[in-house]
């Protein structure tokens, strides 16, 4: 894939060298890109997902955007099993030296309505979103201490970061998304409570919300089908693309986000604020006064 596709030139080759970053949801659309970005300015990496094929594939293939770059795919790693992570990061940092950066991005979602939404349905997308972040960094931040001691900063850009890829709909609430909208609010909270609570110690945490990022799974599952015109509703007028949150992701992560901590970095052209993230082609609150027929517990 060329670099122009996913990473701007501004950012210089190399600034990522000897850092390790370790990414969860590492082989969807969002994510692998991320990594790929930081890979080709130098970063080795670890992904991990569910699939052990695609995270493998994907994993090769984030190799190939830097001559030498060493990238590691584990599969089988559901971030609802913590001993799984555990394992998962162990191999990382066995076979990559440490974690200095970790972008918790594995998520689950799709649309129903609350009288449709079984308590496991809620439960499983909580359990993905909202404890997955949590596993995620229970297993890492222990590394990105050592990152810290490590690259202790002073002018140059740090280890210990952590980047959450979460969501806008948590901002105004959505129709057919009660499980989403929670879990996200939930990975909001954990990561401003991070910046908090780790931030004496030389960590950062900050999230990433992306808006309808084009060509990306949220994009086929949330909004392709619609039967809106989505770009009519986003004020920059186009849809976001994989090199918009990229740029966001290596800001972060170099020496430019060194005084960014506990915010959140919006990337979807200010859409949330016009209430664009509506996701279905059936009006309000016609979506949601559908037949409450598995109105089961
Ligand atoms: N509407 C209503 N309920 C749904 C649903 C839908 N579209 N899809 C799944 N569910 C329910 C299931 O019926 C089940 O509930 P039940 O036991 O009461 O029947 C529950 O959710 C769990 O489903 P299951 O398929 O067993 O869980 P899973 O852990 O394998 O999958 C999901 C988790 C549901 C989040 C699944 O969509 C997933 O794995 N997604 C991963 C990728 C993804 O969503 N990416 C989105 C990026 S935006």
């Amino acid at each position: 894939m060329n670099s122009e596709n996913y990473i701007s030139k501004i950012w210089q080759r190399g600034i990522f060298e000897n850092r390790v970053v370790f990414c969860t949801g590492g082989s969807g659309d969002i994510c692998s890109s991320q990594v790929r970005a930081l890979v080709y300015l130098g970063a080795n990496a670890c992904i991990v997902g569910r699939n052990k094929q695609k995270a493998e594939r994907v994993a090769a293939d984030i190799a190939n955007a830097r001559p030498g770059a060493n990238v590691l795919g584990i599969g089988n790693v559901d971030v609802r099993k913590i001993e799984a992570l555990e394992a998962a990061v162990s191999k990382c940092v066995s076979t990559l030296g440490g974690i200095d950066f970790v972008i918790a991005g594995a998520a689950g979602n799709f649309l129903a309505p609350f009288v449709q939404l079984s308590t496991n349905a809620f439960k499983s997308v909580i359990d993905i979103d909202l404890m997955g972040s949590w596993n995620t960094v229970k297993t890492t931040v222990p590394h990105l201490l050592d990152s810290v001691a490590k690259y202790p900063g002073a002018g140059d850009y740090e280890g210990g970061r952590i980047i959450f890829i979460s969501a806008t709909l948590q901002y105004t609430g959505v129709p057919l998304n009660t499980h989403g909208v929670v879990a996200k609010a939930g990975v909001d909270a954990l990561s401003a409570q991070l910046a908090i609570e780790l931030g004496p110690r030389g960590v950062t945490s900050n999230v990433i919300a992306p808006g309808m990022i084009q060509s990306t799974e949220g994009e086929r599952r949330l909004f392709r089908n619609s039967g809106i015109d989505m770009v009519r509703r986003v004020p920059t007028g186009r849809l976001g693309t994989i090199k918009d949150v990229n740029n966001a992701t290596v800001f972060l992560l170099a020496e430019t986000g060194d005084y960014v901590n506990g915010t959140v970095q919006v990337v979807d052209g200010a859409a949330w604020r016009i209430g664009a993230q509506v996701t279905t082609g059936v009006e309000y609150p016609a979506s949601v006064l559908v037949e409450p027929k598995i109105l089961k517990l």
